[in-house]
């Protein structure tokens, strides 16, 4: 299993280009399931959660085709025929996010077997929200040995309304309502950057769509969509961790090939810590040259502080003087990092949902163990300040989300080195 070796102490300076985001890249390759033309994405991340999909689409009959390096990140999905729509549970459990297969592979092939998603390690992360609006657009569900089998001749449109905000949820319903017959409404809906991004290549498919970036979304049916090309958004959450790497090492770097606006909420809070922040239209500069102050993050569903930042704010705030409140209202059971961080010298209590980091702490190297892709990234951050060589274990978590991190991290000065050779081992589930 591949490690990551550590040194910390370096002040990070220099440029970093974002790569496209993960949590767009899923869905939208799901939706090329929607259509038997071809449909080209760009701007697609090289992690490992999009192979997975690589692996489940071909699993399915699709031909698949990936490409990086001189190919621009590129993949060509074409699913003529789906022989075979069943997502499988030995894929399944390597990522939760399989699931976004379900609403497209009814629309269109009127069935789907999908493995159910087991336990998590951030919490139970159900899917019963999918299954409700999936059964008032007409479909009929079971489940036996693991498996949801769903059912429809065809979908109708419906009037959902979501118990709670899910991004995975709203995609997978918003998948199954452009093939629909007749008006879908959706209330409650996720709003994250991730679904206006699937919206849009929805929309270049065909699909009719209103509201989408809004929590109401109304969608009127078509009886099929052709291929699009759509160059996926920036990872707003890589550039979120990179702005923390360079606000806890004390440094100055810039990124290039982001969106500002989708992190606002982000930015707002690194500034509260006294981290200057220049922005152009697709760039960030962050530097930190005076001490870091404490501030309090509650997480929240977009345009909120994202849950996917939590972890690496913590790491922030062992290094910023005062206490910090770090509240997580998205996943029960997301403080796994916190007993890491604690090892490597951190001062952190957690009572219920709310973690109270007093700082500022000196940081020494320890060996330590990634649990999730985020935890992951809170480790790396702390060890780039922490006094001595950190050894990361368990970095495929990271490899899962993130583009080659650690070449990103050591072009702006970072010591940081992969010890294995098996970056494309697969996982258990996380
Ligand atoms: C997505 C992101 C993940 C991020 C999360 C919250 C992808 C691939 N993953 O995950 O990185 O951390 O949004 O921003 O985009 N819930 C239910 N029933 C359901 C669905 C969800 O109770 O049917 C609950 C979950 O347990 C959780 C909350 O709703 O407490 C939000 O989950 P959701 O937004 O669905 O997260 P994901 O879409 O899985």
């Amino acid at each position: 299993m591949d490690k990551f070796i550590i040194r910390g102490g370096t002040p990070l300076q220099g440029t970093i280009r974002i790569s496209g985001a993960k949590n767009s890249a899923l869905p939208c390759m799901a939706a090329a399931i929607l259509t038997e033309d071809e449909v080209t994405l760009e701007n697609i991340p090289d992690v490992r959660d999009i192979e997975t999909e690589r692996k489940l689409l071909a699993s399915m009959g699709a031909e698949v085709e990936l490409g990086y390096g001189r190919a621009h990140h590129r993949t060509r999905i074409r699913c003529a025929l789906l022989s075979d729509p069943v997502a499988k549970y030995e894929i399944v459990k390597t990522m939760r996010a399989s699931s976004l297969v379900l609403g497209p592979l009814i629309a269109r092939t009127g069935m789907a077997r999908v493995a159910m998603p087991g336990g998590c390690a951030i919490g139970g992360r159900p899917i019963d929200l999918h299954i409700k609006g999936l059964q008032a657009m007409g479909a009929e569900i079971t489940q036996e040995h693991g498996y949801l089998e769903a059912r429809a001749k065809r979908l109708r449109g419906a009037h959902i309304v979501f118990d709670k905000i899910t991004v995975t949820g709203t995609e997978d319903l918003l998948m199954a309502a452009v093939l629909a017959g007749g008006e879908t409404v959706m209330e409650n809906c996720a709003r994250e950057p991730e679904v206006t991004d699937l919206a849009a290549l929805l929309t270049a498919m065909g699909a009719r769509i209103e509201g989408a970036g809004a929590s109401t979304i109304r969608v009127q049916g078509v009886e099929r969509l052709h291929g699009a090309r759509h160059r996926i958004n920036p990872d707003r959450i890589e550039a979120g961790t990179f702005l923390v790497a360079g606000a806890i090492t004390g440094g100055d770097v810039t990124l290039t090939g982001c969106n500002p606006n989708h992190l606002s909420a982000v930015l707002h809070k690194l500034q509260e810590c006294g981290v200057v922040c220049d922005l152009t239209a697709d760039t960030i500069r962050v530097r930190s040259q005076s001490n870091l102050r404490s501030a309090d993050i509650s997480t929240e569903e977009y345009p909120g502080f994202p849950t996917d930042m939590q972890a690496q704010f913590m790491a922030l705030a062992t290094q910023a003087e005062g206490t910090s409140l770090v509240t997580e209202n998205i996943f029960e059971n997301r403080f796994m990092h916190v007993q890491e961080l604690v090892r490597m010298g951190a001062n952190i209590r957690v009572d219920g949902r709310t973690a109270t980091v007093r700082g500022r702490s000196p940081l020494s190297a320890a060996a330590v163990m990634a649990s999730d892709l985020r935890a992951s990234a809170s480790l790396v951050l702390a060890a780039l300040v922490a006094e001595g060589e950190t050894i990361i274990d368990r970095v495929y978590h990271i490899d899962r989300g993130y583009e080659r991190i650690e070449e990103k991290l050591r072009g702006v000065g970072a010591k940081i080195r992969r010890i294995g050779n098996v970056f494309r081992e697969e996982p258990e589930s996380a």
